[in-house]
């Protein structure tokens, strides 16, 4: 196969790519009416950190488009390579009772990177069915050692999926709408850590122990032997990207310790380099029993996940030579595999972990710029990866009170996320609770003029926006 005519020219012009999705594709959470009303964005192209689109604009995807991207889009060729050398070699071959060298080569470099003593490793095919594996492993863990334990915690505004078990355990109501019952009973929600809106005054300290006085009461309420594991991001994403206070990480392992509770890091985004590391729970000692990863695993070039387990999680299925009852066709699947082990290699090539922390304050600064802005209430997060809380007023701290219907002479997030684009940005809003907040997570190869184009957009952006509130 010759990979120098990678150039895929368009097959059909962009008003019949528009009618015919029209008429086929059925996008994910998308209000269909939208695209008779405006044209549908199609992406045709990506390079360093823009994508361009079919009419030939150019965007700096702000939030590497499902905080995925994590090396942005100049190193496609050299992962078509290792997809096209490893199709020619094996197609295919399953992880059920057998495998084949890329997995194994892969779930040993997983484990070379994750935090000490987790070495155990599930390949899986994205983020959700992760989420589930994980899950299951946590039951199948207590059910061989005699206990009958089946519950979650997870904490409010979260997302962990899409299935109906990762499902279950979103702390966004938005997202179980519609679909209650949920599939898995005794999935409980604690507050998440967010500091903005505590009260004046109060320590972090303070701040931690309610947090951990919170998630005990709700085990004990649940019965503690009847609780599985305790799930959380060590950066929580959706709520818009929130840094626990000082103790919490390793006060939530203490509490599991205290009741048999495995806990699970849900590092789907926050692994590979996002906050400065290869995975988040490392860089906040949360020492989790069990890790889930994907989108920044193969930079989302290709479809795999991990579900990544200590030796104390592992060694009750091995001892007893228990199967953990688990497996798709798809998880790790040798071409996904090999271009995962390829931006792996990238990712250490380019030190893309030591450029996030060396770059994170600069990102952060000119994030924090905005505070200015009457309506930028805060701006928190920590490396590649920032919030933008929308206010009012500073004062009151109320929610900035766009309209969701587009009523002339309203504005709604759709209008911000329209000018945006008219910047060449994008980014996502996120509404924890009604409260509006700008997620900005650019790929880990950005850099000083991305960053000075994220800043201008938003600032012009975000002044028009104070200017119509006033
Ligand atoms: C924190 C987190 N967990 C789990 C998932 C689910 O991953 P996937 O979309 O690959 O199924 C996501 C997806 O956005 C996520 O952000």
């Amino acid at each position: 196969m010759s990979t120098s005519s990678t150039a895929i020219a368009p097959t059909l012009s962009a008003t019949s790519l528009r009618q015919s999705a029209k008429n086929h594709l059925w996008r994910f959470s998308s209000d269909m009416t939208l695209a008779d009303r405006e044209p549908l964005p199609i992406f045709v192209s990506g390079k360093g950190c823009y994508v361009q689109d079919i009419e030939g604009r150019s965007y700096l995807d702000g939030i590497s488009t499902l905080g995925c991207v994590n090396l942005g889009y100049s190193f496609g060729a050299e992962m078509g390579a290792a997809a096209a050398a490893q199709l020619t070699e094996l197609g295919f071959h399953s992880n059920f009772g057998s495998t084949h060298p890329r997995a194994i080569e892969l779930a040993e470099k997983i484990a070379s990177l994750a935090p000490s003593g987790m070495e155990r490793v599930i390949l899986l095919p994205d983020g959700s069915t992760a989420i589930d594996a994980a899950w299951k492993l946590a039951r199948q863990y207590h059910t061989i050692r005699g206990d009958q334990r089946w519950k979650a915690i997870s904490r409010n505004d979260a997302y962990h999926g899409t299935t109906l078990g990762s499902g279950s355990l979103n702390g966004i109501a938005a997202f179980r709408h519609g679909f209650e019952p949920m599939l898995a009973p005794g999935v409980s929600h604690i507050r998440n850590a967010v500091r903005y809106r505590r009260p004046e005054g109060e320590t972090e300290e303070h701040f931690t122990q309610t947090l951990l006085g919170e998630l005990e009461a709700q085990i004990l309420n649940e019965d503690p032997s009847t609780v599985a594991m305790v799930l959380m991001e060590p950066v929580q994403t959706s709520g818009g990207c929130i840094v626990p206070p000082k103790g919490y990480a390793a006060g939530v392992r203490e509490i599991c310790d205290r009741y048999g509770i495995l806990l699970a890091a849900d590092e789907v985004i926050t692994a590979f380099g996002r906050l400065g590391a290869w995975f988040g729970s490392e860089l906040l000692e949360m020492k989790p029993d069990i890790i889930i990863t994907a989108k920044g695993l193969s930079s989302a070039h290709g479809a795999i996940a991990a579900v990544v387990a200590s030796e104390e999680v592992y060694d009750p299925f091995y001892s007893k030579g228990i199967p953990f009852v688990h497996g798709n066709t798809f998880g790790g699947h040798p071409v996904q595999a090999a271009i995962a082990l390829k931006n792996i290699e990238i990712l250490e090539r380019e030190g893309i972990p030591g450029h996030v922390r060396s770059n994170s304050a600069e990102l952060r600064g000119t994030l924090e710029k905005l505070l200015d802005l009457p309506i930028v209430g805060d701006v928190r997060g920590t490396g590649f990866m920032y919030g933008i809380e929308l206010v009012q007023d500073k004062e009151s701290k109320e929610p900035f009170p766009f309209s969701q219907n587009g009523t002339p002479g309203t504005v709604s997030p759709a209008d911000v996320h329209k000018r945006l684009m008219d910047e060449g940005v994008m980014i996502r809003f996120n509404f924890p609770g009604q409260t509006p907040v700008i997620s900005v997570m650019p790929p880990l190869v950005a850099d000083t003029p991305e960053f000075e184009h994220l800043g201008a957009a938003l600032t012009k952006v975000l002044s028009e926006l104070s200017d119509f509130a006033a």
